[in-house]
């Protein structure tokens, strides 16, 4: 949350010191300021850094980020080991998704956010069903055509370990271990078609 907010800070500068409220903001508010920033603070604020070693550093605060989908792929219906187990909490950075909404594009600077979730449990009073459990790793998908040039579409990607100490930094994965397969998603990259809430944003956009 504190990176979050020293972020917003730098995108929304130039506006009155009044309308921050300084540390009292809370999540609605820094939305609804980062979508009012001009467009230019909101492409040159980044969500991604990197470390020396070119790994991504991984966001404080990614949980509060925009949560848009939730695929499952839970095991016992993939011969009792899923590539991705279970359940897939998928996670756009806030600026890049204001920018999302205005263009029906990624800029370069997004970062989408996979968090892989167990399967808890499979009958609750509403049904039976597949419920989360406990989280178990996290992975990353950066889009960034100036950095990543050798890259398919300029989209890196990067592991951060395992739950529930991920690394404090994401190695850099091989071309072909991830973006191989994603070469064949829906919109550059991204399998956009399985959530909803990109789906609706882009809607938005062609009206
Ligand atoms: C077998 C094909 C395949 C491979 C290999 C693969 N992915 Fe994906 N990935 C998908 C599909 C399909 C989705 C969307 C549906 C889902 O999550 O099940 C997805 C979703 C994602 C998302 C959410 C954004 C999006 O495009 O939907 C991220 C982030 C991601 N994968 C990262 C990775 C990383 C990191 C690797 C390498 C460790 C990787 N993927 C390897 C097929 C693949």
């Amino acid at each position: 949350m504190k990176r979050f907010h020293s972020r917003a800070l730098v995108v929304l500068s130039s506006l009155p010191l009044v309308a921050l409220g300084f540390g009292s903001l809370d999540s609605a508010t820094v939305t609804t300021q980062v979508a009012a920033a001009d467009s230019q603070s909101v492409t040159e604020k980044a969500a991604a850094s990197y470390d020396a070693k070119g790994e991504l550093i991984r966001p404080a605060d990614h949980r509060e980020w925009i949560f848009v989908g939730a695929p499952v792929t839970p095991n016992d219906m993939n011969d009792g080991k899923a590539a991705f187990p279970e359940f897939h909490n998928v996670y756009i950075d806030p600026v890049s998704f204001a920018s999302y909404k205005q263009t029906g594009t990624f800029p370069d600077g997004t970062v989408i956010l996979k968090e892989l979730v167990s399967v808890g449990g499979k009958s609750m009073d509403s049904g039976n069903g597949y419920f989360q459990g406990e989280f178990t790793s996290l992975e990353a998908m950066v889009k960034d055509r100036k950095r990543f040039t050798e890259e398919p579409g300029g989209w890196a990607f990067f592991r951060f370990g395992e739950a529930p100490n991920y690394n404090p930094t994401g190695a850099r994965m091989k071309t072909e271990s991830c973006n191989a397969c994603h070469s064949g998603a829906n919109e550059d990259y991204v399998f956009t078609d399985t959530y909803p809430v990109l789906r609706a944003a882009k809607a938005q956009v062609a009206k």
